[in-house]
């Protein structure tokens, strides 16, 4: 399994996404591949942000060689899964590629509480909201893609 999580620029929630679900796959030893990547270049070659990198180091992930890029048409072929953590990125992925609509998933119809979009801590730095949200919608992704296999 191929799992592809992808955000606006790629250095916040996505890269979040991809600790904590990099985590999960490791503890589980399932042995999957976990990468992230944006809608746009905006922050390309660049390392998550340090907000992003204090939370997630609290809760015992790392961001070992994560660097922000662009998600490019062979990704679309290559991962099994794109989930997308808002409905902006969701609908972006499918105008995208609208061939792969069946494979482009929205991270928080994953978990159990009624929001759709991961918050976007870029301007107010609740980190800490978008950490809960990334990891109950993590969590739900991880049992449904083992039962889907
Ligand atoms: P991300 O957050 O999509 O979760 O990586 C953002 C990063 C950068 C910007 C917006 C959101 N920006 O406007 O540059």
């Amino acid at each position: 399994m191929r799992v592809l999580f992808v955000c606006l620029g790629n250095i916040c929630r996505s890269p979040l996404a991809e600790a904590y679900f990099a985590k999960l796959v490791r503890d589980s030893d399932l042995g999957w591949e976990v990468d992230s990547a944006g809608t746009s270049s905006w922050h390309v070659g660049e390392p998550p942000h340090s907000g992003t990198v204090k939370i997630g180091l609290v809760h015992g992930l790392v961001f070992d060689g994560q660097v922000s890029r662009k998600i490019s048409k062979q990704d679309f072929a290559e991962f099994d899964a794109l989930v997308a953590m808002d409905r902006s990125n969701y609908e972006d992925l499918i105008y995208l590629h609208p061939e792969s609509e069946y494979k482009i998933h929205l991270l928080l119809d994953y978990a159990n509480g009624n929001e759709t979009d991961v918050h976007d801590p870029y301007y107010d730095r609740n980190f800490e909201l978008m950490y809960e949200q990334v990891a109950a919608g993590c969590d739900g992704l991880l049992e449904y893609l083992r039962n889907s296999q």
